[in-house]
């Protein structure tokens, strides 16, 4: 058994993202528990570099997680070879320029979603990583959440028979910030910084609807930036200019329709922060972050309209909990795993930069029809002949 340390450059570590999910959930945690092993016994230790603008902060995450690279200068770490992996969950209108830095430099490119603001940014990264056939990846870590994998389970087993219809729910309240502090940094609320819930969730939804019930063909949408004014990290007011809650409804593949609300002004009164409700024609579910409910054909109560007496049925006792029937890990983790496979071995990974690409699109679809008030259907994205520096035929 052979052990290889494999460098990482991570870029926007000292975020929220980046610190909490990517760095300690992930990377720390893969090398506490003695690396990855590969198929065929050897062993990957993640050895990351943490790059950043603010010495301190990264010098205290290093010594806090018991690493020793750090960096200021990302064009030091993009030139030493041993760093074969870069990683970046800066904010989204930073992460273009680095990445298309790192691919000219060889390195093999895992990010964060979205991987750009715009959809021809985004398929142009798909394009660059291609033909300098170099691996990548985009995070999409719902699909590792509990809750989706029972749901998932549930579709592959034939469950719902035919899928009709698909109702998501997600949000909670934002806090403005005037007298309790966001939870959210305020880029995420101005549009010229990348903000937008459109460009943030939708890039989500995309491959959430794609992977688990079928291609998304048209969407319909309505936005709003429901809260035009909030306090920023420095206590300063500031306008917001990008929506904070968006209603959609998107047509899948196979006629299936799911409506989408994702809102941060929205207060919780459901059993999780995202609530995904599944009918068909055999059964239906609910799922939120890790559990899954279900109610099947023959254990559906016949409620009759009558709103003279009391309702007489418990509807929300009526449903079965989907078991877990194995341990589940932290999403963003196991899916770092599968990218430094991918990497060291060749395993497969199917959530691409082109997969990421799409997510762009859905966004920038959802806002164009919210601007001109009508339903659009989506193109097919596919990448152009590999002819260098070129995108030829990036859509069909
Ligand atoms: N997968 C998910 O569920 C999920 C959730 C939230 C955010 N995100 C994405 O992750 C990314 C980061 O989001 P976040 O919430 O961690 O944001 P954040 O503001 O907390 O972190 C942003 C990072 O970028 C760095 N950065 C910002 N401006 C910079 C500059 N001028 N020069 C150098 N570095 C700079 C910051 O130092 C920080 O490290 C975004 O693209 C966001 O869309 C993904």
């Amino acid at each position: 058994m052979a052990v290889k340390h494999i460098g990482i450059i991570m870029n926007g570590v000292t975020g929220r993202m980046g610190t909490n999910q990517h760095l300690i959930r992930s990377i720390v945690a893969i090398r506490e528990q003695g690396g990855v092993a590969l198929p065929n016994g050897d062993v990957i230790i993640p050895d990351p570099i943490l790059v950043g603008r603010n010495e301190a902060k990264l010098q205290a995450l290093v010594e806090k997680h018991n690493l020793k690279r750090w960096s200021t200068s990302l064009d030091d770490c993009l030139n030493d070879p041993y760093n074969e992996i870069y990683f970046d969950s800066q904010t989204t209108v930073r992460r273009a320029e680095a990445i298309r830095k790192a691919i000219q430099a060889g390195k093999q490119i895992y990010c964060e979603k979205p991987t750009a603001s715009n959809l021809e940014e985004s398929l142009e990264l798909a394009q660059l990583a291609y033909e300098a056939g170099i691996k990548n990846g985009v995070v999409q870590d719902k699909l590792f959440l509990p809750g989706l994998l029972k749901l998932k389970r549930l579709v592959d087993s034939g469950f719902f028979g035919q899928i009709l219809s698909v109702q998501m729910e997600f949000g909670y309240w934002v806090f403005e910030g005037d007298w309790q502090p966001a939870q959210r940094p305020s880029w995420n609320y101005r549009e010229e910084d990348g903000g937008g819930i459109i460009v943030d969730m939708f890039a989500h939804w995309r491959y959430v609807l794609d992977n688990l019930f079928g291609e998304v063909k048209s969407v319909s949408c309505i936005g709003k930036t429901h809260i035009p004014k909030r306090v920023d990290e420095n206590n300063k007011p500031y306008i917001c200019t990008a929506d904070d809650a968006a209603y959609a409804t998107f047509e899948l593949e196979g006629g299936i329709i799911a409506q989408v609300n994702s809102s941060w002004t929205t207060r919780v009164n459901r059993e999780d922060l995202l609530v995904i409700h599944v009918d068909g024609t055999e059964g239906s579910a609910v799922a939120g972050l890790r559990e899954c409910k279900i109610q099947h054909r023959v254990s559906t109560p016949k409620p009759v309209w009558n709103p003279d007496i009391p309702n007489p049925l418990p509807f929300q006792e009526q449903w079965q909990e989907v078991p877990g029937n194995q341990e589940y890990d932290n999403g963003f983790k196991i899916q770092w795993e599968l990218f430094l496979k991918h990497v060291a071995a060749d395993e497969p990974f199917p959530w691409t930069l082109l997969e990421g690409a799409k997510g762009t699109q859905l966004s920038e679809l959802g806002l164009q029809s919210w601007k001109e008030r009508r339903w659009i259907d989506i193109p097919e994205l596919s990448l152009g002949v590999k002819k260098s520096g070129k995108i030829v035929n990036a859509s069909k």
